[in-house]
């Protein structure tokens, strides 16, 4: 079995070590341009170059969980792209979005700022009840964000594409229930796969759906988000303040709104990091089980995008 890897901006070497390591009868190596055909591919951002090169390649392994940025390229219809399938990341998102509710649920940057000023001071509690959150996208990471969210007792609502039924989340799902998953949400956070159904998807008309003074996490994809209808979203007080990981342009341009505004916590697209000793595991158990004729998981369906 023969072994490209095609990472931009990323070391490829230790990947390629720790392939060889799992698969020592593959032939594993770094692409370059002109490098023969390999079965299967591990990319990141791989350029156009790469994939009109490799044609007859297999599988394309995405070392992230999203493949937006992949289904942008033209790829042949025979070529199987496989996402990363939490390997690590679940637990790390989870942590983030529960910190990111908690935080302001708790309101600890009021407490911090009360303590910088020296004051001993007292807040009123917040109801749990009156701080549901809800999760757009039940997949592998927002059913684990929504199952940790339970464990600290808010109530979790959560929006699919497909109906769902999971224990202790009140489910809906499509176009035609999403204002009442809204309406429902006092904090509302976004792990739905960047495609063409989801950009844009939090608006104007969406955000003003959830409840006066709620707030926001945005911890998918920069593009879901209409950066300027959060603004004055912000600005009207109908939201209350947002936690933002991703953007549509990153890094973060110098200057940029949301760098110091005082209602919005920014963080540099890390709160789920792909994990190079899980990932590598697993892609290498999905390789051997397709040249053994198995059926793998986390294969992407052209046709939904994700
Ligand atoms: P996933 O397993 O593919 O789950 C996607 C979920 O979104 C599914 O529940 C799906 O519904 C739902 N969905 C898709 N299109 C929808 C639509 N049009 N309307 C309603 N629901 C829709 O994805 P995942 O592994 O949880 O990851 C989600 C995203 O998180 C990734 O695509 C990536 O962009 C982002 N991410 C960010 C970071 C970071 O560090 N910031 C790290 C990892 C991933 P069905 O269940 O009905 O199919
Ligand atoms: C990171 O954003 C990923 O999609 O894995």
């Amino acid at each position: 079995m023969k072994i490209t890897v095609c990472l931009t901006n990323i070391k490829p070497e230790p990947w390629v070590d720790s392939l060889r390591a799992l698969l020592p009868q593959a032939d594993v190596s770094v692409w370059q341009p002109g490098s023969p055909v390999a079965d299967h591919a591990v990319v990141w951002a791989p350029p156009q170059q790469f994939i009109d090169e490799q044609a007859g390649l297999k599988t394309l392994f995405n070392i992230g969980a999203g493949v937006d940025a992949l289904l942008q390229l033209r790829l042949p219809p025979t070529l199987q792209v496989v996402r990363l399938d939490d390997a690590g990341m679940s637990v790390q998102m989870a942590e983030y979005v529960s910190h990111a509710v908690i935080r302001h649920f708790r309101e600890f940057d009021a407490y911090e700022r009360d303590v910088r000023e020296g004051k001993w001071s007292y807040r009123k509690p917040n109801l749990r009840a009156d701080f549901s959150v809800g999760v757009m996208g039940l997949g592998v990471l927002g059913a684990r964000v929504a199952k940790t969210l339970q464990a600290f007792e808010f109530p979790v609502n959560g929006w699919s594409r497909s109906a769902k039924q999971l224990p202790g989340v009140q489910c809906f799902a499509g176009a035609q229930q999403l204002n009442a998953f809204l309406s429902s949400s006092r904090v509302l956070v976004n792990l739905l796969p960047l495609t063409p159904e989801t950009e844009n998807v939090l608006n104007q008309a969406t955000l003003s759906q959830l409840p006066p003074h709620a707030y926001l996490i945005n911890v998918a994809r920069g593009r879901h988000l209409v950066e300027d209808d959060l603004l004055a979203l912000l600005d009207s007080g109908h939201l209350v303040g947002a936690t933002l990981d991703v953007f549509r342009t990153e890094p973060l341009p110098a200057g940029h709104a949301f760098w110091t505004h005082p209602k919005i916590t920014v963080t540099p697209h890390t709160s789920a990091r792909t994990l190079r000793d899980e990932s590598v595991a697993q892609i290498a158990q999905k390789m051997l089980a397709l040249e053994q004729g198995r059926t793998i998981s986390g294969l992407v369906d052209p046709r939904t995008g994700y």
